[in-house]
């Protein structure tokens, strides 16, 4: 008998299979030229990213986290300064916040969209509040135009995490559209492989919507604070998108679009597939002013049976994650804040909900149809 190949939570072979003679072209160009920090395709990635994003500017770095922690350093936050993050999320988000002396305000997720919400933000905002960090989970925007109203209305700074949401586009209520990243004050986006956009290896970049001063400021804090050589201005770090990396990075954004919609086919296939199971499932929630980029395609599984149903599929050779399987606030590192700590209830309850499912654009349909398959089996 023929064995059942296993299906993979996300495979980047099949990306590099298809985009192989592109991706060796752009890896032999660099290696010819032997320039590989500060490489030209490295502007010439930050200016294709920016026409991309019909953005103002684009400042690449070395990883998400560096984007998150030059975001705060360019804002001038000061220790004791307040920040709003959501308690779940990948703890970079709010790790760069402790780490630069500032202080972390957690803040629970919207019960469908898992992302922040001006209504959940604004009773955590003080006289010391300076900034909100609203984060694109899963490649889910979070509500952008009331988080925006409320910050204009308390003269607060907004940093898009947009680290899942690379190419996903939000529709204000007057029928314009912007990318995120593009939106807030500073966009901080990661291009760790399995992401939207994905390196070979660490990539971040800054991306500004409006403010060309931020961005130059942001370029010289992520280079020792240099404006030109040897004449540090500020203090800064080391923080680079090397130039292998970027060209990579050429190559895949020509496709971005085409990848995300192909997330888009498959999660429209879970779709269709899974909504039978309402009640005992959640499928993702899509509220009309945004694209879905589907970094992840997340599931909420009820009545204590996420754990069983997690085994179950790897039982048939499927892998499937859990992101994350603790809120930033239970971790022990987070203890501090904890103690002081506010009501969080979703952050707490999605941990032990939560399932997504294998979710990359090489994906095939039969693959996704085994995958719901045996998700129905399990539920008969
Ligand atoms: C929401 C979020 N923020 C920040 C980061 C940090 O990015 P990096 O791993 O490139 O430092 C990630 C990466 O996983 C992320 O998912």
């Amino acid at each position: 008998m023929k064995a059942i190949s296993p299906i993979p939570f996300f495979d980047l072979r099949r990306q590099y299979r298809h985009l192989k003679n592109e991706i060796d072209e752009a890896l032999q160009g660099v290696l010819q030229h032997g320039a590989f920090v500060r490489g030209p395709e490295v502007d010439l990635f930050a200016d294709e990213l920016c026409a991309y994003l019909q953005g103002e500017k684009v400042v690449p770095c070395g990883n998400g986290t560096d984007a998150l922690q030059i975001a705060l350093m360019t804002l001038d936050l000061k220790p004791g300064d307040e920040v709003i993050v959501p308690s779940f999320t990948y703890p970079a988000t709010a790790e760069v916040v402790a780490l630069l002396g500032l202080s972390p305000r957690f803040v629970d997720s919207d019960e469908n969209t898992f992302c922040l919400s001006a209504e959940r933000v604004a009773p955590y905002i003080t006289k010391r509040t300076k900034a909100i960090i609203p984060v694109h989970l899963y490649g889910q925007p979070a509500p952008m135009e009331e988080i925006l109203q409320l910050a204009e209305a308390y003269n607060l700074y907004v940093v898009e995490d947009n680290a899942q949401a690379m190419g996903a586009t939000y529709t204000f209520s007057n029928g314009e559209t912007q990318k995120t990243g593009t939106i807030g004050d500073i966009g901080c986006t990661s291009f760790f492989p399995s992401k939207n956009l994905g390196a070979y290896g660490d990539g971040g970049a800054l991306t500004f919507g409006k403010n060309e001063e931020l961005a130059q400021k942001a370029k010289k804090i992520a280079n020792h604070g240099q404006k030109e050589k040897y004449l540090h201005e500020c203090i800064g770090c080391n923080s680079r998108l090397d130039s292998l990396q970027a060209a990579v990075l050429r190559v895949k954004l020509r496709y971005l679009d085409k990848f995300n919609a192909r997330r888009r086919e498959i999660a429209a296939l879970y779709d269709r597939a899974l909504s039978s199971l309402e009640g005992a499932i959640q499928i993702p929630f899509r509220p009309s002013y945004s694209s879905h980029v589907f970094y992840q395609y997340t599931l909420r599984v009820y009545a204590g049976k996420r754990d069983a149903l997690k085994a179950y599929l790897s039982e048939k050779g499927i892998s499937t994650g859990i992101y994350y399987p603790r809120s930033v606030l239970q971790q022990s590192a987070y203890k501090v804040w904890r103690d002081q700590c506010v009501d969080v209830p979703i952050s707490e309850r999605l941990p032990k909900e939560i399932l997504s499912l294998p979710m990359f654009p090489e994906l095939e349909d039969q693959e996704v149809e085994r995958v719901t398959t045996a998700i129905i089996d399990f539920f008969k």
